[in-house]
């Protein structure tokens, strides 16, 4: 501590904000939207109904829902200018790099959301309409495979499934079980209070930058993979482990020992969260009932529950409280839907949306000041310039 700074690496321990949206409690292990459990909303709810509660709030009345999900159908098309952008990228470009250009060059095709006054409402609508199809480019283009347009007789999930999968040489059937596997899983990403990818969408639009350069912005921080990255590193560390005979003590060990080994457990531990992520429980059984019933068996979930077994007995792991997080099994029911590993944090990013958007739109209606942190300072002290000749 000198004078008026004190130092918190990670922000570890600041609140940055005061804010009505999510309530968690890393101790209990609870995840509360709005004042709803995830667990009602996982099971009750649709995501959009989610998303509109996040937003605005309060759960839509049968006419708001109405108002808001017709809205969003019917802006699902995306500039065909954007393709030029698009074509622009290498094939193996990774799709969250295109997700985080093609959302920030949205703020080029809607320059209104450049002033601070004006309607926020139509920008929302069109990055939640939006993300889905830009997203579904990526995957076909990298299968080489033509993008699909959206189609309004489709619901949100539905539609983005057919975008996903649908092929013009066959009719394609969505399948109720995969989409219902996709709410939950869109619902349980929604929000997570002042996690990095939303702290930065904060952090940027309190410069009073656009909603799109905001949002592109958190795209970008949860790509990393200590964040939102980590769902397709887990799926990366299960398939070596799998391939290097699926002795998980030896990769419990190496964890353990990271200092030398520089590896860790993705899909393991969490800032707040000191106890079981709510999210992971929910999704560890929803893997079970998703695989079961798609009649898919992936060895990759036993290694997982495997590892979880050894981690969680053993005294590393124990006294750090580190327990799965979101991001250990969601990527085993991604790939049970036929969704590759470079797409899992773009499916993280499309159910983080609307918590971003949430978030941004209650920075700015709370009139919250342009974030600027201190430092202390560790550099050099005053010193004279020397010419060049004489260095
Ligand atoms: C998400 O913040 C959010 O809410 C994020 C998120 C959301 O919904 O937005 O929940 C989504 O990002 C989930 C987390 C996904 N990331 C991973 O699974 C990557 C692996 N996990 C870690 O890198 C780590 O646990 C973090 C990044 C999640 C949290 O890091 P912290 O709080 O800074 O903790 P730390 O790195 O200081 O670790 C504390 C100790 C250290 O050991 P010591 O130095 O005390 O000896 O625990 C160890 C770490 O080495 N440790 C691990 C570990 N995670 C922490 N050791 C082995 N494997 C791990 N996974």
């Amino acid at each position: 501590q000198t004078g008026y700074v004190t130092l918190d690496r990670g922000y570890k321990n600041t609140g940055a904000t005061k804010s009505a949206i999510t309530f968690l409690d890393g101790e209990q292990g609870i995840l509360q939207y709005r004042g709803y459990s995830i667990e009602d909303l996982a099971a009750k709810a649709s995501f959009l109904e989610v998303a509109y509660l996040l937003i605005y709030g309060e759960l839509p009345t049968k006419e708001e829902y109405s108002k808001f999900e017709n809205a969003i159908r019917r802006h699902t098309l995306v500039n065909e200018d954007m393709r030029n952008i698009f074509n622009g990228f290498p094939v193996s470009a990774h799709p969250m790099a295109v997700l985080s250009s093609l959302v920030s060059a949205m703020s080029a095709f809607y320059p209104d959301s450049q002033d601070e006054k004006g309607d926020v409402d139509k920008h929302i609508v069109r990055l939640l309409a939006k993300l889905p199809t830009i997203a579904t480019w990526s995957y076909k283009r990298g299968m080489g495979h033509p993008t699909n347009y959206p189609k309004n007789e489709l619901d949100y999930i539905p539609n983005f499934l057919h975008m996903m999968f649908a092929l013009p040489v066959e009719e394609y059937k969505v399948d109720p079980v995969v989409a219902e596997a996709l709410n939950i899983l869109l619902i349980l990403h929604a929000d997570h209070e002042q996690n990095c990818s939303t702290s930065t969408v904060r952090l940027v639009g309190s410069s009073q930058a656009n909603i799109y350069s905001s949002i592109s912005a958190g795209v970008s921080a949860l790509w990393g993979p200590l964040h939102g990255g980590a769902n397709q590193e887990v799926i990366e560390m299960l398939e070596a482990i799998k391939a290097d005979g699926g002795d998980v003590s030896k990769y419990v060990d190496m964890a353990k020992n990271a200092k030398t080994t520089g590896f860790r457990l993705f899909g393991f531990g969490h800032r707040v969260y000191k106890n079981f992520d709510p999210r992971a429980k929910i999704i560890k059984k929803a893997a079970d009932d998703v695989l079961g019933k798609l009649g898919v068996n992936d060895p990759v979930l036993e290694i997982a529950k495997g590892l979880e077994e050894a981690a969680l007995n053993d005294e590393y792991f124990i006294q750090r409280k580190l327990y799965p997080n979101v991001d250990f099994y969601s990527g085993i029911i991604y790939r049970a839907l036929g969704i590759p590993t470079n797409m899992f944090t773009v499916m993280f990013a499309i159910g983080r949306l609307p918590g971003w958007i949430a978030q941004w739109k209650e920075m700015r209606e709370q009139k919250e000041p342009i974030g600027r942190p201190r430092q202390i300072y560790t550099g050099a002290t005053l010193r004279e310039f020397v010419p060049l000749e004489n260095r």
